[in-house]
């Protein structure tokens, strides 16, 4: 009688370790970051610390981001259309711009003068919501037939509420024109209603979200699966011991 009841309990066991054991690897290999990346090349952009300080001396906009420019343009070297994927190195960037109540601009001056980026951030007042509304860049490269520019003034990216910062860990791709794209990498940016020098709460885009509820959800299944594999172990005991007394 013992004997059967351990050997039971004993598979049940094993099972239990088996549905772990899977779940677990499920949930690990789809939590961790996907190897396959898109493209490596070149490395992640360092994250730039930008900022903007009115004549007061008050810092009014805060914008942390590692940026890559993707850009498209006629090469004269290799006499065709190439496309270039070039890092903005914050060592070398100067940062400057204006900060009005409704609208934010920065801007970016890198290589010597020969990158220029402006971002423009508009709040609505009425609805208290800001984004980055316009993108423009210059770009005069030694390798370029002709000089670039690219603007787009009806964009609607990296959106957040007065009173609070916008944070993206994830890499994100702003599409700006056809020839002309910006990955952005950690940004952490508070364009309206900065107190102090620091960022105010963050408001997390979807894409970290997302990300944070892969390992809750496994968690939720995997609580839930232990809870049925428990009662049906202690079910199947009872029954099991009922069914010996009728023996
Ligand atoms: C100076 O800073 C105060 C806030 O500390 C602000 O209200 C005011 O508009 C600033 N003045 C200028 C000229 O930027
Ligand atoms: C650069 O942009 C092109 C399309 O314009 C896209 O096919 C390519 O994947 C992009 N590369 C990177 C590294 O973002
Ligand atoms: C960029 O794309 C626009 C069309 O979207 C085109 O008119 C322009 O010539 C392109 N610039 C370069 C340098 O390729
Ligand atoms: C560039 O390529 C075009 C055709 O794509 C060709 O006609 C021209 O001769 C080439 N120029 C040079 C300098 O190689
Ligand atoms: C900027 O940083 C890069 C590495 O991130 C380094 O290779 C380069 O020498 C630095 N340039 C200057 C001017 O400090
Ligand atoms: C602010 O947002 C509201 C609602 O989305 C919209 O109707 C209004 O046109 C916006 N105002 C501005 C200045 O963009
Ligand atoms: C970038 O801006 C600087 C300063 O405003 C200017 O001297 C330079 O010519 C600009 N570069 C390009 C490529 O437009
Ligand atoms: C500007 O950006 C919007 C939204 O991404 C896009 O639909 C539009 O085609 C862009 N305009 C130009 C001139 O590339
Ligand atoms: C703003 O940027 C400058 C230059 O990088 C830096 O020295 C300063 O500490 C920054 N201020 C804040 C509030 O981050």
């Amino acid at each position: 009688m013992a004997q059967v009841g351990s050997i039971q309990s004993w598979s049940l066991g094993v099972m239990l370790h088996l549905v772990l054991a899977a779940i677990l690897h499920q949930g690990f290999a789809t939590v961790a970051p996907p190897t396959a990346a898109p493209h490596k090349d070149p490395s992640a952009p360092e994250q730039g610390k930008y900022n903007l300080t009115t004549s007061n001396g008050t810092t009014c906009l805060l914008a942390y981001m590692g940026l890559q420019l993707n850009i498209t343009f006629n090469s004269v070297s290799q006499n065709k259309t190439v496309q270039d994927i070039v890092n903005i190195q914050p060592n070398v960037t100067k940062s400057t711009g204006s900060c009005e109540s409704d609208v934010a601009s920065l801007h970016l001056t890198t290589d010597a003068g020969k990158t220029n980026l402006t971002f423009v951030f508009t709040l609505n007042t009425t609805t208290s919501k800001y984004h980055l509304s316009e993108v423009s860049l210059s770009a005069a490269w030694p390798d370029m037939k002709d000089p670039l520019s690219a603007n787009n003034r009806s964009l609607d990216y990296l959106r957040g509420t007065l009173g609070y910062s916008y944070k993206c860990r994830k890499e994100q791709t702003l599409t700006v024109a056809q020839n002309f794209s910006i990955n952005t990498f950690q940004v952490q940016v508070q364009p309206f209603g900065v107190s102090g020098t620091t960022f105010a709460t963050a408001e997390q885009c979807q894409l970290d979200e997302d990300d944070m509820l892969i390992p809750i959800v496994v968690g939720a299944a995997l609580a839930g699966l232990v809870i049925i594999v428990l009662l049906a172990y202690l079910i199947g005991r009872k029954r099991s011991h009922a069914g010996y007394q009728t023996i």
